[in-house]
């Protein structure tokens, strides 16, 4: 199955400062929140890295950090954070899917990743960032969060998601789809679900939020 129809290329200069602005902060908050939680023996793979602030952060914990991606411009300005703080990591211009490691990694970190695709294909490319870590290994995805609390939650949520989902959808950047479901998604791969957090956008209301999904790959 081919996956290389996103490249982010033509929002890379502004792409974290418009995400920083449409959840304030939450996204950023999202994907560093379990940074802390790699340790320097681990082989981190950074799917879809983006500009890659959370993979430059785990690069100066001492992560052995490999990031792929797509656009060549984002990972040059990954590279080039890397560079301002005399850090080391493997950047790799290319689809994830076509990615085949001598090694299997520790840990697969794929943030606002699986968002890009409908569900059928998400659950594909799941299926392959499963096979990509090892058994025992963990996967961490940063993305939307359902809506939690009953009909007027989802409402909620439906109008805070769906216009960023029509935008992205007609500048080509993903397919038009729901919030995916990752429980499902992830029992379907062969994972399970080992902890999930959420980040409201605004304080002391339960949506719309942002979520951090931590997963354990089976066998
Ligand atoms: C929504 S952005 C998220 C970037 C980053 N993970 C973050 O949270 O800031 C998705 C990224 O995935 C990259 N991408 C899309 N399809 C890809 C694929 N098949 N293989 C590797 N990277 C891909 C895009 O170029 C883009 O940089």
């Amino acid at each position: 199955m081919e996956f290389g129809a996103h490249s982010y290329d033509g929002v890379a200069y502004c792409y974290d400062e418009l995400a920083s602005l449409y959840s304030l902060g939450r996204i950023e908050m999202s994907k560093q929140s379990q940074i802390g939680s790699l340790s320097p023996t681990e082989r981190v793979l950074f799917a879809g890295v983006g500009r890659g602030r959370d993979a430059i952060a785990a690069a100066r914990c001492g992560v052995a950090v490999t990031a792929i991606d797509l656009s060549p411009i984002m990972l040059g300005r990954f590279s080039r954070g890397l560079e301002r703080e005399a850090l080391r990591a493997e950047a790799i211009e290319g689809d994830v899917a076509s990615h085949h490691p001598e090694l299997l990694y520790d840990t697969v970190v794929a943030h606002y990743f699986l968002n890009l695709f409908e569900i059928d294909r998400a659950a594909a490319m799941l299926s392959i960032l499963c096979r990509l870590v090892r058994p025992g290994g963990r996967l961490i995805f940063a993305d939307f969060a359902p809506g939690e609390g009953g009909t007027a939650a989802r409402w909620i949520t439906e109008a805070y998601f769906r216009p960023v989902n029509w935008v992205a959808w007609a500048f080509g950047f993903c397919a038009l789809h729901p919030i995916p479901d990752y429980p499902d998604l992830i029992e379907r791969a062969g994972a399970r679900i080992r902890t999930v957090s959420r980040f409201p956008v605004i304080p002391g209301l339960a949506n719309p939020a942002y979520q951090s999904v931590v997963a354990e790959r089976i066998g």
